[in-house]
């Protein structure tokens, strides 16, 4: 339904006001540990030292800054179209953004270090079992992705990296949802989040449509426990604790599926597997949008930044990653493109399962 003009300008107001803060927060928490990594970056003995390196292009803040604009504007334009709710920050305000921050920066010289000493294999033996793929610690992080201590600080983390637009970025997920809602009843639908880490896109989701059944799978026990405690008490909704290589779900029984920064985090055979069962899990005419990473070529511009990625965060696989034909392992799975652009420095293609032959 189109909005009456005071009825805008108060949406746009206030989601100037929501997005500029966050944008500014998470932007300066950039700045600032930029400065401090590259004061501490200056103790490692010369020999030591693991520069980060690239030949092809690499954006500048100014330059990343009118991206996050840009995304911002798409935002705000989904909201007008009704296709979601306005964005709501909903971890604690101010003191819990502050605390979150201390934790970041507390992280932050673990981080270094592991980077210049090539430490990723840094985690608690007590963990349960866990694929060996997986038991690392991903972007260099204490814990990898298996204790409170990282649940709690992620946000902050991916947040910072991506200068407040993480959120806007996953919201792009719900637009090709929005429209198929458009003509069904949400109450007979089911969505799984895969890999939901700690649960801010299943909130998201839930918020958006709030009649729809929907489940967040996660490997990681305390993220799922953390993911819990985002959405909240409600009806319909719920974590598990699962590998997305075998979901615990029936046989065609999804409706709407995302996967969102899980597939750069997987070995090439883990992705061929883990999109079989979203097929297998996804009923006939169902959607799958995948959210991740840009690939190389995806914006020529922006290459750069992603050959540096890995050289500053753990990620094993996203070497490989940004070649894969993702498109491919889709396809070979059983689902159809229907849609893919970019936002940002993620890309958004949406996949609808094709009838069993
Ligand atoms: C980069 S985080 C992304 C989390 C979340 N989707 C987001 O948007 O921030 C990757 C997540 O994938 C989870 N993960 C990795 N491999 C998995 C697997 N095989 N099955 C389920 N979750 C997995 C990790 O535990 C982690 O929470």
């Amino acid at each position: 339904m189109a909005l009456r003009p005071l009825e805008r300008l108060s949406t746009r107001a206030r989601f100037a006001l929501a997005q500029g803060a966050r944008v500014g927060w998470y932007g300066t928490q950039s700045v600032m540990s930029s400065r401090l990594v590259s004061r501490w970056e200056k103790e490692v003995p010369e020999e030591d030292r693991k520069r980060a390196q690239t030949d092809r292009p690499v954006p500048n803040r100014g330059a990343l800054l009118e991206d996050v604009r840009d995304l911002m504007r798409r935002d705000l334009a989904n909201v007008e179209a009704g296709l979601y709710p306005m964005p709501r920050d909903e971890q604690g305000g101010l003191s819990g953004a502050i605390e979150r921050a201390r934790l970041y920066f507390d992280d932050l010289p673990q981080v270094v270090r592991r980077r210049h000493t090539k430490s990723h294999r840094e985690l608690d033996e007590a963990v349960a079992p866990r694929p060996d793929y997986y038991q690392q610690n991903f972007h260099f992080q204490t814990d990898g992705w298996m204790s409170e201590h990282s649940a709690r600080l992620y946000d902050t983390q991916v947040e910072t990296l991506f200068l407040g637009a993480a959120a806007a970025m996953r919201r792009q997920a719900l637009v090709p949802i929005a429209r198929e809602l458009a003509t069904r009843d949400q109450r007979g639908c089911s969505f799984v989040d895969v890999a939901c880490g700690t649960g801010s896109f299943l909130r998201t989701v839930n918020r958006a449509f709030p009649r729809l059944t929907t489940v967040g799978v996660e490997l990681s026990e305390a993220y799922a426990v953390h993911a819990r405690h985002t959405i909240g008490r409600r009806p319909r909704t719920g974590t598990i604790v699962a590998d997305a290589e075998g979901l615990p779900l029936a046989d065609a029984s999804v409706d709407f599926a995302t996967a969102i920064y899980l597939f750069h985090e997987l070995p090439p055979e883990v992705r061929t597997r883990v999109a079989r069962e979203l097929a297998r899990a996804i009923a006939p005419g169902g959607l799958f949008v995948f959210v991740d990473s840009l690939q190389f070529g995806d914006r020529p511009t922006h290459d750069g930044l992603l050959e540096l990625f890995p050289q500053l965060f753990h990620e094993p696989y996203y070497r490989n990653y940004l070649v894969a034909d993702l498109e491919a392992v889709f396809r070979d799975a059983g689902f159809a493109v229907e849609a893919s652009e970019t936002a940002f420095l993620s890309k958004v293609t949406t996949f609808r399962r094709l009838p069993a032959l």
